[in-house]
């Protein structure tokens, strides 16, 4: 459903001031069956092994009346939200090199889309069953495309996802916690180098640089495809020892205005990747500790959602209304917090910062990394 009006895309970073936005949907979301990547995903105790269809409709009908309240806060502060159009996700996803049983759903656009400047670029994906979720966005996509001359859209090639994209040993599910820990800090990851691989979600926008999270849904050779594409930008692979699970760097590291970065402390980042930050004056601070001890049912993320903050101004930010520590410390940090009530929506796919992708932030694209460009000159 598209809100009228002409429309511009732009955005560079992720705190510059949030005018519009997509927000995705809880409709028809389902639980896939068992597939190599996303199976990799799921604790080994986890109340989801086992389990696939669609979600349950009551939870369906609250994800989607919480997103509903969240697009309202939004509209109510100027922003404008789009939202995608979701397919019957109960139909599978076929192609000549895999089947996968049903969809997933369309609730966090922002594992798909990646806006940096003028462009969105669909984003290759790593499981099968998100294969084609591209498609509900495509609406949107090509209005904003015939409104907007300078917009580009764009779309990274569609990955084969055979067996080769993933490793065999990922697929014992007795693996232990100690193991999966082993293997995260050796960058032994789910995915292999078979093809380029990325999720939108993995890649944080500083302006001229963009950092992208190497883990289980993103391979060196998406992070390569990233920097030929993006050739004006510095583009720098970044991963976090500690996660088990590394999919997507909104819940690990979030930067909140230019020279401050809130960091998941399970998670740190090593200590020659911290030092690009360092020597260009970025401050990285641990995230305050989550409110809750697990997440909600049915949930693929982590308690560390805490920190999926949206934000929408250098002093205003968007904070799940249960995540009272998370709020405390952006307030001591100088926020404006507005509190969103969406933890019984996690389960569709993530927090505030992965339910949405960004259309517009009124900036320009500035040096953040201004260490790195006196280097080239040197
Ligand atoms: N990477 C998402 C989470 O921590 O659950």
């Amino acid at each position: 459903m598209m809100e009228k009006s002409q429309v511009r895309v732009c955005s560079w970073n992720e705190w510059d001031p949030l005018k519009h936005v997509i927000l995705g949907y809880a409709t028809d979301c389902h639980i896939p069956p068992v597939e190599p990547a996303l199976d990799a995903k799921i604790p080994n105790d986890c109340e989801m092994r086992g389990r696939c269809g669609r979600r349950p409709q009551d939870s369906i009908e609250r994800g989607n009346a919480l997103l509903e309240d969240f697009a309202n806060i939004l509209r109510k502060r100027g922003i404008r939200v789009d939202r995608p159009q979701p397919l019957d996700f109960s139909r599978p996803v076929s192609t000549p090199d895999f089947y996968a049983g049903t969809m997933f759903g369309c609730m966090p656009a922002r594992d798909v889309l990646l806006t940096v400047g003028e462009e969105i670029l669909e984003a290759t994906m790593s499981y099968r069953c998100r294969w084609f979720e591209y498609l509900c966005y495509r609406p949107l996509l090509q209005s904003y495309w015939e409104q907007d001359p300078d917009f580009r859209h764009e779309a990274a090639p569609k990955p084969r996802l055979t067996d080769r994209d993933y490793r065999p040993d990922y697929l014992n599910s007795g693996i232990s916690l100690q193991q999966r820990l082993d293997w995260t800090a050796r960058k032994h990851f789910v995915t292999t180098e078979e093809e380029p691989l990325f999720d939108a979600a993995d890649v944080l926008r500083f302006g001229k640089d963009l950092i992208v999270q190497h883990g289980f849904t993103t391979n060196l050779k998406g992070i390569e495809w990233l920097r030929r594409h993006f050739r004006d930008h510095r583009v720098h692979a970044v991963n976090f020892p500690g996660d088990p699970y590394p999919i997507h760097i909104d819940a690990t590291f979030m930067p909140l205005r230019p020279g401050l970065i809130i960091s998941n402390p399970q998670r740190k980042l090593p200590e020659e990747q911290r030092e690009l930050f360092q020597r260009n004056d970025w401050q990285i601070i641990d995230a305050a500790q989550p409110a809750h001890n697990e997440p909600p049912p049915l949930c693929y993320s982590s308690v560390w959602l805490s920190m999926n903050v949206l934000i929408l101004d250098q002093k205003t930010v968007c904070v799940e209304k249960s995540e009272v520590y998370q709020a405390t410390q952006l307030d001591k940090l100088g926020f404006e917090v507005i509190e969103v009530d969406l933890r019984d929506a996690y389960a569709f796919g993530g927090g505030l910062h992965c339910a949405t992708a960004d259309v517009l932030r009124e900036g320009t694209c500035e040096d953040y990394f201004p260490c790195l460009s006196s280097e080239l000159e040197s």
